[in-house]
């Protein structure tokens, strides 16, 4: 696996699922949250025998309402044509974007606005998921999905006179910080919150040693997407999702809630 899938694989951990089997090398995943990507197959590694393992996938998923594969440059040669041979339409097609903490563009500190850090997500930092998440998120749900993320991780709360604003979450794995779960509730926006929490995400990656920067975002996420390149990220490579509804179901399948 290259860089690419290693970091995608980085990024699973970091949005663990409820349930795995990565007994045929791929990482079969089914979620119990809104983060739809933390159900998705990671087709990384073994090659032979395609739609054998992609019939196997399918009975992963009998009892979902899709099956969702995550299509990258480093999943088997074949693997998007077959999917969409089989009916799979393409979905969220994403940047994976990275930069080094020394290439972070310096940040002027705006006084009106503070940035915590934490070990695991607070009642403030909750509260502002709850207001930027898709309606009918259950909070509750990406609190578990969060308790279950293994090593060093942050939680930034950004708050501007007393009231929290902006998150965002980092996680320190094998010498790279992930970066997610950035928001900014609505009244709060083009203040500079965000961007005081991603310099605060630099500073902890570098004490944290690990001082490369990775993060996801959709395409179609203009203002994430100029965020983060004016930030000093670059994109690293471009992958997407192929998704299919259950046949019996059909019908728009996704949720949307953002990376
Ligand atoms: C993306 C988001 C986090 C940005 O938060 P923010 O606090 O408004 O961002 P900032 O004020 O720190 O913006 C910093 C820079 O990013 C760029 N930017 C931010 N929002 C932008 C927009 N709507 N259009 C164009 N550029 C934008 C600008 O370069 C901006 O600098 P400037 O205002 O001096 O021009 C916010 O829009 C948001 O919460 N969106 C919904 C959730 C989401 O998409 N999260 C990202 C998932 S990857």
């Amino acid at each position: 696996v290259g860089l690419v899938g290693e970091l995608l694989e980085r990024a699973a951990r970091a949005t663990p699922s409820a349930v795995e089997d990565r007994a045929t090398g791929w990482w079969l995943r089914h979620t119990d949250s809104a983060a739809w990507w933390s159900g998705a197959v990671l087709a990384h590694g073994p090659a032979d025998g395609l739609a054998q393992r992609i019939a196997a996938a399918e009975r992963f998923y009998a009892e979902q309402r899709v099956a969702r594969f995550q299509v990258c440059s480093d999943c088997p040669d074949g693997l998007d044509r077959s999917l969409a041979e089989r009916g799979y339409r393409l979905d969220a097609p994403i940047s994976l974007l990275t930069a080094t903490v020394d290439a972070l563009s310096e940040v002027r500190p705006t006084p009106a606005i503070s940035v915590h850090a934490d070990t695991a997500p607070g009642p403030d930092w909750l509260a502002v998921l709850s207001a930027t998440s898709a309606p009918g998120t259950d909070v509750d749900r990406e609190t578990r999905l969060l308790g279950r993320v293994e090593g060093p991780q942050t939680y930034l709360t950004a708050h501007s006179d007393g009231e929290a604003v902006g998150i965002g979450r980092a996680v320190a794995d094998a010498g790279w910080t992930g970066i997610f779960t950035m928001a900014t509730v609505p009244r709060a926006r083009r203040r500079g919150v965000a961007r005081m929490v991603l310099s605060a995400i630099g500073c902890w990656a570098r004490t944290r040693g690990a001082p490369q920067l990775y993060l996801q975002v959709e395409h179609a996420n203009v203002a994430a997407r100029r965020l983060y390149e004016a930030a000093g990220f670059t994109e690293l490579a471009a992958y997407h999702y192929r998704v299919r509804p259950r046949a019996a179901e059909g019908g728009p399948a996704c949720e949307d809630a953002q990376l």
